[in-house]
Formats: C-alpha cells, sequence, structure tokens
C-alpha cells in the first residue's frame, strides 16, 4: 500500500484547480440546472479565510455529484473536475487500501454505511432477478447477530428474507455448525440465491467476521451466493493495522466493501464510500434518470461533491505511512485499556487490530461505565455489554482517569 502525502498548499492548489474545470454558478456558467451556490447571506463566499479552505470552498460552490463516475459512460461534464477527484478517491480506496486489481472497481460517495450497505444488496437483489429470474422470496441474506442493522433494514425495503447467525458469546466467531443448518433449511423453504455479509469490524464488539469457513460452506454443494463486506466501521483502520488482511478484493470471493470516512478518518457526516468490482453497477441502472447525463445508479441521489474532496483531502494530508502511523498509534492506546483490564481481571473482547473494547457489564460497576458515556449493547432492558472506542479525543488522560477510578471501584468491592 503506498499513496504520497501532499502539503496543505498542494492540496489547496489541486482543489482549486479541479474547480476551476467545474462550469460555476458564480460566474454565470449554467442555466439549466435546479441547483446554484450556497445562499450568499449564510454562507460568505468573499471570507478571507475560504482561500485556505478548500473544503468550504467547494461546499460553497455546491458541485453535485450525482451518479457514479467510475463507470466508462460519460457522467455530467458539468462538474467534471471536481468529479476527476472522486474517481482517483474510489482508485486509492479500491487499489492501495483494499488491493483490487488496476481499474478493476466502481464506487462512489454514498452517504455512509447504511446507504453503502443497501446498494450492494440492492445490485445483488437486481443481479439475482436479472441473471437468473429470481423471485424475491429465492433469495435470501445472510449475517451475524452481531451486524449493523442497516442490513436488516435493507433487507426489509428489498422484500429479502434474512438469515440471522449466531455467534460464540465468548469470541464472537460465526457458528459454522448454525450456518450450514440455516442455508439447508432456507434451501428447504425455497431461497437459492445469497446475498453474504461479513464484517469488518462489527459496531458493538469490533469482531472481524472470517470469510473462509463461511465461504466453505456455500462451496461445499456449489450455492450460489455474491459476498460483501461491511466495513463501515474497520476500513480505515483494520487494512493499515493488520498487513495479514485478506478481507480484501485481492480474494475473488469478495464482490464489493463499504467503508466510513465519517468514522476513523474523521471526515463530516455524509462521507461513506461504496466500491464494487466492474460489471455489477448497471444492475441498478435507473433509465428513467434520463436528465443526468451518464444516468443515476445511487440510491441518494444529488450529493454533494465537497463530501469526495474532503475524504481525498485527508487521504492526501497524511499519505499511507501518515495514516499507517495514526493508526498504530490508537491500536497502542487500545493496548494500554487491555493491559490495564487484564491486571484488574475484567473481562472484555477485542479484536487486536480494532480500536473497540466490549466490556462485560458484570465486570464494570453501572455508574462509571454511564459516568465516561460507553455504549451499551442495548438500551431496552439490562445491558450485557459496554464498549470502549478509542477514537483520536480518546487520549491517554482519559483512559488513565476511567481506567483509574475503575480500578479504585473494584478495589473497593
Ligand atoms: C459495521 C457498521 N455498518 C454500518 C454502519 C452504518 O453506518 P452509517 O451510520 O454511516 O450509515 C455502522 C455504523 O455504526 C457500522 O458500525
Amino acid at each position: 500500500m503506498y499513496w504520497k502525502s501532499f502539503s496543505r498548499a498542494e492540496i489547496n492548489q489541486k482543489v482549486e484547480e479541479a474547480l476551476n474545470k467545474n462550469a460555476s454558478y458564480a460566474k454565470g456558467e449554467v442555466m439549466g440546472t435546479p441547483a446554484t451556490y450556497l445562499d450568499e447571506d449564510e454562507f460568505y463566499p468573499d471570507a478571507s479565510f475560504l482561500k485556505d479552505a478548500p473544503f468550504l470552498r467547494t461546499l460553497i460552490a455546491n458541485p453535485n455529484h450525482i451518479g457514479c463516475h467510475t463507470l466508462s459512460k460519460e457522467s455530467s461534464p458539468i462538474f467534471k473536475g471536481t468529479q476527476a477527484i472522486e474517481r482517483e478517491l474510489i482508485q486509492i480506496c479500491s487499489e492501495e487500501i483494499f488491493k483490487s486489481p488496476k481499474n478493476g472497481i466502481d464506487g462512489y460517495v454514498a452517504t455512509g454505511g447504511t446507504e453503502a450497505n443497501i446498494e450492494a444488496m440492492w445490485i445483488y437483489r437486481n443481479y439475482y432477478k436479472k441473471e437468473y429470474g429470481a423471485k424475491n422470496n429465492q433469495i435470501g441474506v445472510v449475517y451475524s447477530e452481531d451486524t449493523h442493522y442497516s442490513i436488516p433494514k435493507g433487507g426489509d425495503l428489498l422484500g429479502l428474507k434474512s438469515i440471522i447467525l449466531p455467534v460464540d458469546q465468548d469470541d464472537r466467531s460465526i457458528n459454522i455448525n448454525c450456518l450450514e443448518e440455516n442455508i439447508a433449511k432456507a434451501k428447504k423453504e425455497g431461497v437459492k440465491y445469497f446475498i453474504v455479509i461479513l464484517n469488518v469490524s462489527t459496531t458493538m464488539f469490533g469482531s472481524v467476521d472470517e470469510i473462509e469457513p463461511v465461504v466453505e460452506v456455500f462451496d461445499r454443494d456449489e450455492t450460489v451466493f455474491k459476498l460483501h463486506l461491511d466495513a463501515a466501521f474497520g476500513g480505515f483502520i483494520y487494512p493499515f493495522t493488520n498487513p495479514n488482511s485478506v478481507h480484501n478484493f485481492n480474494n475473488p470471493r469478495v464482490s464489493s466493501i463499504s467503508i466510513d470516512a465519517h468514522k476513523m478518518l474523521q471526515t463530516p457526516y455524509g462521507t461513506g464510500i461504496f466500491l464494487i468490482r466492474k460489471g455489477y453497477m448497471h444492475y441498478v441502472t435507473n433509465d428513467q434518470a434520463q436528465y443526468v447525463p451518464g444516468l443515476d445508479y445511487t440510491l441518494c441521489g444529488s450529493r454533494s461533491g465537497a463530501n469526495a474532496i474532503v475524504i481525498w483531502m485527508l487521504l492526501m494530508n497524511y499519505g499511507s505511512e501518515g495514516w499507517t502511523k495514526k493508526m498504530q498509534d490508537i491500536i497502542e492506546r487500545t493496548d494500554y485499556v487491555c493491559k490495564r483490564l487484564d491486571e484488574m481481571g475484567v473481562k472484555y473482547f477485542r479484536n487486536p487490530h480494532i480500536n473497540i473494547v466490549t466490556i462485560k457489564a458484570n465486570s464494570i460497576p453501572n455508574g462509571i461505565a454511564k459516568k465516561y458515556e460507553l455504549v451499551a449493547d442495548t438500551y431496552e432492558h439490562m445491558p450485557s455489554w459496554w464498549k470502549i472506542v478509542v477514537m483520536d479525543h480518546v487520549k491517554y488522560d482519559l483512559l488513565k482517569r476511567f481506567l483509574d477510578e475503575l480500578e479504585g471501584e473494584l478495589a473497593a468491592k
């Protein structure tokens, strides 16, 4: 994995060049779109700081990145400058971070992990319908009980059957015997085609689902499946902290991946990324979008080009080496938490390449968990787990305060 870092001045200049290649509302170059720059009373276009703020300049210029710009079909020439940056961003994410072959991936900046996950399910549902003549009730979505709720949400919207797999309560791995039983049962009920979603990592535990044991079950009797990886949480950390990761496009079984920049990469909300091997986007082409040059393939439709720019800016600011270092530092801080918890005999789950530590609720007083705003596995009844996510702001002094207080309370018990 390698991409170079750029100085702030270089990033600013590249965004300026991209904006100059776009048609400009401010210069009176566009008359047909139902859009313009952001309101001038609220968003001062002449504020002096804007010259050093390329994201805000793009936000105000308000390019619409509707459509999917990695497809060979021409998309809107009005915003071709910033769309080219989005293409470069998709290329870095797919080729450098997720090891795809060169120019092998389509993708776009989605609203978030939810949209990217549902986009994948939508594409595979339509693929099975078109290529196999499948009916909705013949398509099953397979995922673990620890999977994010965007997957059942997508299944509900798309009219697909959910097949939920139990996990081991200690190591959070998918129970492969149950997978076999559930697939056999679903087949008896008429399900023939499967959409498998595996996590890199789960929201609550940071667990990463193993690919091979799951794929083996499907391969054994040549069951038809497509594999999507939900890397909404782990996408910007796991590939950097686990050099032996097989959760990428180098693995021929992986067809698509969701990543959220608005988690680890610290970009504003609205910055998810959807990546899929070439040859699939057209299953969701909307032929009715005739007024959009290049048509539309996304769930969201209109979307701000500034979101693509800001993800690209972050990646360029760090370069691959800077970002790897930052993620390694976060892992070291997480290791510190685990070491202290081990010393106290507190029970928890943690994947060593992920910055989530999920503590058994009976190991920690509720008061401390609430005081430090740990997140519970449920707010509907008594929680079984509380999680810490070691994000950028969760520094050693905060962790130490929490751990010292926990240690004091446990000792006093
Ligand atoms: C694993 C996983 N998938 C999907 C999502 C949904 O992402 P978003 O909230 O960006 O739609 C999340 C959010 O926490 C997540 O952790």
